[in-house]
Parts: C-alpha cells; structure tokens; sequence
C-alpha cells in the first residue's frame, strides 16, 4: 500500500510517499481501506515538532472514512465492507489505516464518505468545548478563536443551534471573517485586538464561555476577556508558546478554566467520546450542522494540504483523496 511516512521532523517537504506492507489489526482492532482522511492542525504539530509522536520514523494521520477490510480478535460491532468514519492515533494518510475498533464509528445514515472524513475529530470536539465541557446555557455569550477553521465553523453553528445570545469568533483575516459569519457567528474580530473588541461587544461585561486554541498570550488575555463567572476551555496551542498558567488572582472573580483533547478522551474514556461523537454527528446527519471541505489533495500531494494550512489562509475542512 502506498502511506505518507515522516523520517525526520520539519516543513511539509518530510511528508514522503512510501511504498509499506499494509497492515493488520490486532486484537481489539479493525483495518480500513481508506477513502479520504482529515487533515488536522495537530497533524501539522507532529509533523513539525513531534507533537504526540512516539518516534521517528512515523505515519501521520488522525482519522479517516472507508470501508472495514478486516477486523481483529474480540470485534464483533463491524464486518468487512462496512462503511466508516475513524480516530487513528496515527497512519491515517494511508491506503490502509489500522483504528482501535471503539474509535470506530459506522456512518450515520445519508451522510457520505467524503463528509464522514471530516466528522471524527472535529465533530465530537466542538460538541464537548461547547456542551460537556463548556456547559453552554441558553442566553450565554461565547468567543472562539479560530473561528474560520475546522473545529471554529463546527463551534459557530452548535452554538448558534444552543441557543447562546451572542457569538463572538476571531480569525486572522477579513476573508476569514466572511466564512465564519456564515457559520453561525453574530461577529468577527479580525486581527490581535479582540480583548477589546469583547470589551466593547459586551458592554464591558466579558464572555460567559471562551474557548483558546491559541495558548500563551492569547491564553491570558481571553481569561481577562471573561465574565465574573466565565468559563475558559484551552483545546490547543497553535503559538507553540509555552504551557499556560492560571493565578489565583486571574480566577477568584470567579472564573474557571477547563481543557479538552479528544485525543486523550479517545484513550481514557472511548466510550464517552461514543456518547458525544454520537450526539455530534446526528447533528450532521439532519442538516443542522455543516462542515464545508474547502480545499481536497490526493494522498501523494500530502505535503501541499499541509503547506496551504501552514499560510492561515484555509477555511473549514482540508481533506486527502484515496481511494473512493
Ligand atoms: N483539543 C482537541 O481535542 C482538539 C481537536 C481538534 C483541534 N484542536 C485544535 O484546534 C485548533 C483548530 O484545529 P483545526 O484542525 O480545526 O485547524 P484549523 O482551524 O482548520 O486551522 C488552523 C487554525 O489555527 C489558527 N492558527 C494557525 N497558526 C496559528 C498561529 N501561529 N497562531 C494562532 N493561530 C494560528 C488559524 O486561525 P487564524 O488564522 O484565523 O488565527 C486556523 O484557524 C488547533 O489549534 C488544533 O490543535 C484541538
């Protein structure tokens, strides 16, 4: 099978086609011809960094959409030739991925295999920012950096769909901007001054719940962007700035923060994630939620979907073509 290998970290140029044996699962697990796999801003940190990446060298790729071509030891849910949407923790941009058959979803009914690529990790993402974690209440105000992207044009239209009063996202650029409002946000900061901007917005109140995907600076200025009571959830840290810290006197006007990653909630708790990714693609399914793909490679241009996210200039969803 030909899979995309990673010898050596750095730029897009160290995403090579390789010509590998493919591989089987194991017990407990499922093997999937792929049809198309997501492309994830995380990926681009393993890539770049080593994010997640035990060791070199490795198979990037964090979820995919197929059909099952076998299943290992102790699986009973799934049969050959079913079709499905998956979480790998890697080897997702492949011909053959192998996924932990709980990280295994069958496709909701009427959704296809190009729209099941872009369900597996922002889908149950945004809903447990929003929901599980975020405990978004009817009336609340929310602020999304990275409104534009994959996981911020889910978060928009959930939010909206929740009933929360005001949705306040931020992107990087004006045509960023224009996407997002599409997606459920009532306004869009453009640019570095959003403090300000939710200053003014809220009347001087703050957010009720904000969610960072930035980290560092960032970080701090949206807990300072809060309401008394706010809640911060951190999901990410695209600045690579160092990890965060929250003082005493940052949160005793009653703030709180919160962190999510689906990746670890995937290994701890998978069948939580069922509930939530459950929840979160019926949404898909009925046509209350949408998830664009705005831009779509086939497997051996890899290293071009990675250079295009890389400029910020990327809206919803990027996908890899491969088999379908
Ligand atoms: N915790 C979780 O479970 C989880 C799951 C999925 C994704 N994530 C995180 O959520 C974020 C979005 O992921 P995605 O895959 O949907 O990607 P994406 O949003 O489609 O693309 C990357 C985003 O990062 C922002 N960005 C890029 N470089 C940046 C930088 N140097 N500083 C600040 N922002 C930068 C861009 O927004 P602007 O250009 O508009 O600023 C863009 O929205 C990422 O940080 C990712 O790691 C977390």
């Amino acid at each position: 099978m030909h899979a995309v290998l990673v010898e050596k970290f750095g730029g897009p140029e160290v995403l090579t086609l390789a010509e590998l044996a493919a591989p089987d699962p194991g017990p407990g697990e499922v093997s999937i011809d792929v049809a198309y796999a997501g492309v994830n801003f995380a990926e681009l940190k393993a890539r770049g960094s080593g994010y997640r990446v035990a060791s070199l060298p490795f198979l990037p790729g964090l979820e995919v959409s197929g059909r099952i071509r076998a299943v290992g030891d102790g699986v009973a849910d799934f049969r050959p030739g079913q079709q499905v949407a998956a979480l790998t923790s890697a080897g997702g941009y492949a011909e053959v991925a192998v996924a932990p058959a709980r990280t295994v979803f069958a496709l909701p009914d009427g959704v296809s295999l190009r729209t099941a690529a872009t369900l597996p990790t922002v889908l149950p993402t945004a809903h447990a920012l929003l929901h599980e974690v975020g405990r978004l209440r009817a009336g609340d105000s929310v602020l999304v950096h990275g409104a534009a992207g994959g996981v911020g044009t889910v978060v928009g239209q959930l939010a909206r769909l929740a009933g929360a009063e005001s949705v306040y996202g931020v992107v990087s650029s004006p045509a960023k901007a224009a996407h997002a409002l599409k997606a459920g946000y009532d306004e869009v900061f453009v640019g570095d001054n959003f403090d300000e901007d939710v200053y003014h917005a809220t009347g001087g109140l703050g957010v009720d719940l904000a969610l960072d995907s930035v980290g560092g600076d960032t970080f701090r200025r949206t807990l300072e962007a809060l309401s008394p009571f706010g809640r911060l959830v951190s999901f990410g840290n695209a600045s690579g700035a160092a990890p965060w810290q929250a003082t005493q006197a940052q949160l005793y006007p009653g703030r709180s923060v919160a962190g999510f990653s689906v990746l670890t909630l995937a290994k701890t708790e998978p069948e939580a994630l069922r509930a939530i990714a459950a929840r979160a693609f019926a949404l898909v399914a009925d046509g209350s939620v949408e998830l664009p793909v705005t831009a779509e490679f086939p497997l051996a241009e890899a290293a071009a979907a990675h250079r295009l996210m890389e400029t910020r200039t990327t809206t919803g969803k990027l996908l890899l073509r491969i088999a379908d």
